[in-house]
């Protein structure tokens, strides 16, 4: 035998006795803010726990809008990743186009049906088969409040909508910034979401945002709550344009702003920065919508791959069956500031936050107050919260927008966008 016949033979052993190889998974999300990228990188070294690889493909930007229109033009060149982060109406959006594979087979073998809460599985299939698989539940109305600063300035914190309004102009004249929002229409419209939460109530905001009634659209009640929104946008400052959620509750770690009305993603950001949750920053059910829960569940979303090799589509499964392990879920959501999809997961070393947001989400369940958020499309589709957003944009930033006009604006904006 020469030694070229000896290589090639050896060579043909070692591949016919090499193990199963591993692959690659790419994920599409846009976590990446510092609590953000904690918990991803839990997911993250549990895939590569497994031999496959993680290939990160973050875009930046909250709420994920830029994230999306890049995951479009990559879907539609054929090219699409593994997973990406998509929720709520999205994933049958995705679904109806053909882009999503099914996951029936694994969620047979690990009994999803019996591990995931009522109301989520319907989000996660389409027409009957799995496509998506939730990795936590956050919630939307929380107002973050620097009680440091209240103290300072010996202002008392707000116990309802009318106070928080009025401690605005009281916090400024005490030199700081009195909300530390970001001009951005998703963030905007969460802002306006915890104010038709107050003042619709969980009843009439699922008539107007889930059902779109458009009786409930242009009622009294939300031509009041665009007034509030008045009130509280007069105090929305010109650098809120040029701030990430992130730099905004930094802000307030700083001392520097009073609150943020933002989703407990905020509570990762402050366990990263080493803060003691609830003590100086303090998490207050938004005042008014005492009891209502409104929820936003993150998701990833499989795509159907070019690739025809058993080991992409392994890798794929995995990654799938990886997020619902209750290692994964405590761990994940301990940092990210989330509460675990599955109920068998100890939550007794949470923070103070999620965990009251545990016992208000139970509650919210019995007392039928739990309600999806609008402001993160799992209230309507997309196209319908984006035509939402942009009324309540407009409404912030051009003051000469009647509050009667907004309400004719967003009812007129909703249909056309049906
Ligand atoms: C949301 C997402 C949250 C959070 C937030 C800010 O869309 O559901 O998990 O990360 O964006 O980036």
């Amino acid at each position: 035998m020469n030694n070229k016949f000896q290589h090639l033979l050896a060579l043909l052993c070692l591949l016919l006795t090499a193990p199963a190889m591993a692959s690659q998974v790419e994920v599409l999300h846009w976590w990446t803010s510092g609590g953000e990228l904690d918990a991803l990188s839990e997911l993250k070294e549990k895939v590569e726990e497994t031999d496959n690889t993680w290939l990160d493909f973050a875009i930046e930007g909250g709420g994920g809008n830029t994230a999306l229109t890049v995951l479009r033009s990559r879907a539609v060149s054929g090219n699409p990743p593994t997973a990406a982060l998509i929720k709520g109406h999205n994933i049958q959006e995705w679904a109806k186009l053909g882009f999503l594979t099914s996951l029936d087979d694994i969620a047979t073998r690990e009994k999803w049906d019996d591990k995931l809460p009522e109301f989520i599985k319907p989000i996660m299939k389409y027409q009957g088969h799995y496509v998506a698989v939730p990795v936590n539940i956050h919630r939307i109305n929380w107002l973050w409040l620097n009680e440091t600063i209240f103290n300072k300035a010996k202002i008392a914190v707000p116990t309802d909508l009318s106070e928080l309004i009025a401690v605005l102009p009281q916090l400024e004249a005490a030199g700081y910034l009195p909300i530390a929002h970001t001009s951005e229409p998703w963030a905007d419209a969460i802002l306006f979401e915890s104010i038709s939460l107050s003042v619709l109530g969980a009843e009439q905001y699922k008539q107007a945002f889930v059902d779109l009634n458009p009786q409930i659209l242009a009622s009294p009640a939300m031509i009041n709550a665009f007034a509030q929104l008045r009130a509280m946008s007069l105090y929305i400052d010109k650098n809120a344009k040029n701030r990430t959620w992130e730099q905004s509750t930094k802000l307030l770690i700083d001392d520097q702003a009073a609150i943020q009305i933002m989703g407990d993603w905020v509570a990762g950001k402050l366990l990263q920065e080493k803060q003691q949750l609830n003590t100086k920053i303090r998490c207050i059910e938004f005042p008014g919508s005492e009891g209502i829960f409104s929820y936003n569940v993150d998701s990833f979303a499989f795509f159907k791959l070019k690739s025809v090799s058993s080991e992409v589509k392994e890798a794929q499964k995995t990654l799938a069956s990886i997020i619902l392990t209750p290692e994964l879920q405590r761990e994940f959501n301990a940092k990210k500031g989330s509460l675990p999809i599955i109920n068998t997961v100890n939550s007794n070393n949470f923070n103070p936050c999620t965990q009251q947001a545990y016992t208000d989400y139970q509650q919210a369940m019995r007392d039928n107050t739990l309600v999806p958020t609008f402001a993160q499309a799992m209230a309507t589709t997309t196209y319908v919260q984006s035509a939402i957003a942009r009324v309540i944009s407009n409404f912030i930033y051009d003051k000469s927008i009647s509050n009667e006009a907004a309400v004719v604006q967003l009812t007129n904006a909703i249909k056309a966008a049906q």
